[in-house]
């Protein structure tokens, strides 16, 4: 059996800052890291436009209190303001010290760390690389990691925690390479394993963002957090859902309907494009419905927008959003120095997820944490966003949680033995799983299944909702679950196999979609991402709460919790 001092599940940012806190806090200490693909690979390297610090190199007049409020207004006063205070506070020290590390930010003439403008932020304070700004980062932080002696499993999918007693002991693994299965016992056990955006048929994410970590808790009886809450990115590339990072905005770009107009002041005639995600959102939706979107040929009446770039300029764009130029013009021939972009809403990004206090302890509810067990970034929910987060306040949140957590690891697992137990046990159960997906006798193919379950998902619970909806929509799900023990695998060989992995991680699909359905339709208010047509205001009265959802196969059982407010009262949103 392996063992560690602590195994990270993940490595994306959070992870891999956490794994680097733990060993600048204690080198002796013994860490592991998994990634489901190489850690560079995670899918924070495709974070683009920005990561937010009051550094007040552009704007003098921004303060840590200003990100803070602006946050929390953003997050439609869901987020916990004890969370918000840590992040706001440390992010401009988070900048500087990944600045020592190496991370190549762009640049103000005078030297500078550059910062522009970003959806529902009040000041310019979102720092840069072009946009990659997640590569920029995320290739320092694994380089430190080597040069630190964490362990590095690349290419292990885990399959199961491993929790007894209230108690986080370890998790099996199996290697992609070989078929090769491992438990790795461990004094702590973090996840950061990312989001989920594969539940939908249009995201930005890449293919393995498929709530593994999320499915592996609620499987094993722990809460999710919030999961109501899925942020829809604006603009998406239509038609791949790709991301066409908000830093366009940021830098100028213009939102148009079908007849020329920037439709935003309608919605949010302060703010205009640089409005938040939510609101941005769902007006580009009501534009498409209304008839005034745009088919790719640019004639009236179709499914997407357009996002203009022209009066840019090319030596603007080229310098300041290449990605996204490069983007349109490989996957849907636009170039966007002389053609608008066309884009519409690809989901994105997930407020909710592991419940954790402020220094990343897994909680299983209001009052008592989960021993042994630690989550940040996407994965857990802080939580710093509440219902709609803010742009560039994701790679924010999983560096400074990364760390704050990687903290508190390296001290937590002082005072802690190696657990036991019954590895053999856990290694049978896995190995069984994995045979009765290779052996069923099934006429349904996984691709064919996990189709219908992201159109399901996509048409029963996206920008706009309603119990109706919903209802049918959980309907569905429970079909489609049954379905799945009807998928047959074509390779039953335990080299590569990544059809085995595919079937493994749309059964979390599926897990995954039925607590966001099931979040969704108990929570009887719009806030945030969450838009009802059948309840079209915030409730404060009923719903100034954190859903906390508990899976089982007989179904989704829906809690409360109490969320933190000590500085800002909720106000009406404006923008
Ligand atoms: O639009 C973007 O570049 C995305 C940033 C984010 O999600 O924070």
């Amino acid at each position: 059996m392996l063992e560690h001092d602590v195994i990270i599940v993940g490595g994306g940012l959070a992870g891999s800052r956490a794994a680097l806190a733990i060993k600048q806090t204690h080198p002796s200490l013994d860490v592991g890291l998994v990634a489901k693909t190489h850690p560079i690979r995670s899918h924070s390297v495709a974070a683009q436009g920005g990561i937010a610090a009051s550094l007040q190199n552009v704007d003098s007049e921004d303060a840590w209190e200003a990100h803070a409020f602006d946050t929390v207004k953003g997050s439609d006063y869901l987020a916990d303001q004890d969370a918000v205070e840590f992040l706001a506070k440390d992010a401009p020290n988070t900048i500087i010290d990944l600045e020592h590390m190496g991370v190549l930010f762009s640049r103000l003439p005078d030297g500078r760390i550059a910062q522009r403008a970003f959806g529902g932020h009040s000041h310019k304070r979102t720092c840069y690389a072009a946009d990659k700004t997640g590569h920029a980062i995320l290739h320092e932080l694994v380089n430190n990691l080597r040069h630190h002696g964490v362990t590095i499993y690349e290419e292990w999918y885990v399959m199961q925690l491993i929790l007894e007693d209230n108690e986080a002991k370890g998790i099996i693994m199996y290697h992609l390479l070989d078929g090769h299965l491992a438990v790795v016992r461990a004094k702590a056990v973090m996840f950061a394993t990312g989001g989920y955006g594969r539940v939908f048929n249009t995201t930005s994410n890449d293919y393995a963002s498929t709530g593994d970590g999320l499915a592996m808790c609620a499987i094993a009886g722990l809460p999710l957090e919030d999961m109501e809450f899925v942020q829809f990115h604006p603009t998406g590339l239509y038609p791949a859902g790709v991301l066409i990072s908000e830093a366009v905005r940021g830098e100028g770009a213009y939102l148009r309907n079908s007849e020329g107009e920037r439709f935003m002041e309608h919605y949010a005639p302060k703010q205009m494009e640089l409005a938040p995600r939510d609101i941005t959102s769902r007006a580009i939706t009501l534009e498409i419905r209304a008839g005034r979107g745009l088919h790719p040929d640019g004639t009236a009446g179709g499914p997407c927008v357009h996002l203009d770039l022209r009066h840019m300029g090319k030596e603007k764009i080229m310098s300041r959003v290449p990605f996204c130029w490069e983007e349109a013009h490989r996957l849907v021939g636009v170039d966007a120095i002389h053609q608008p972009m066309p884009v519409r809403p690809t989901a994105h990004y997930s407020m909710g997820g592991i419940p954790v206090n402020t220094e990343g302890q897994v909680r299983w509810n209001g009052d008592t944490l989960v021993e042994g067990f630690f989550a940040a970034g996407e994965c857990a929910c802080v939580s710093v966003h509440g219902a709609n987060r803010l742009g560039s306040n994701s790679l924010l949140e999983c560096v400074v949680y990364g760390k704050r957590t990687g903290i508190k690891l390296a001290q937590y697992v002082q005072n802690r033995k190696m657990p036991s137990f019954d590895a053999q046990t856990y290694l049978d159960k896995a190995q069984k799983r994995i045979y009765g997906l290779l052996e069923q006798e099934g006429n349904m193919r996984i691709g064919q299944l996990r189709q219908q379950f992201q159109d399901c998902m996509s048409e029963h619970c996206g920008v706009f909702r309603t119990d109706a909806i919903m209802q049918e929509g959980l309907d569905k799900i429970r079909q489609l679950q049954d379905q799945y023990h009807q998928i047959r695998l074509d390779d039953q060989g335990d080299c590569w196999n990544t059809e085995l992995i595919e079937a493994l991680e749309l059964g979390n699909l599926l897990v995954v979609g039925e607590m966001i359905l099931a979040s969704a339709y108990n929570r009887k208010e719009s806030r945030g991402a969450h838009s009802r047509e059948d309840y079209a205001t915030r409730d404060d009265e009923k719903f100034l709460q954190h859903t906390l959802s508990y899976y089982s196969p007989a179904g989704i059982d829906i809690q409360y919790m109490p969320v933190v407010i000590n500085r800002f009262q909720p106000q009406e949103r404006k923008y």
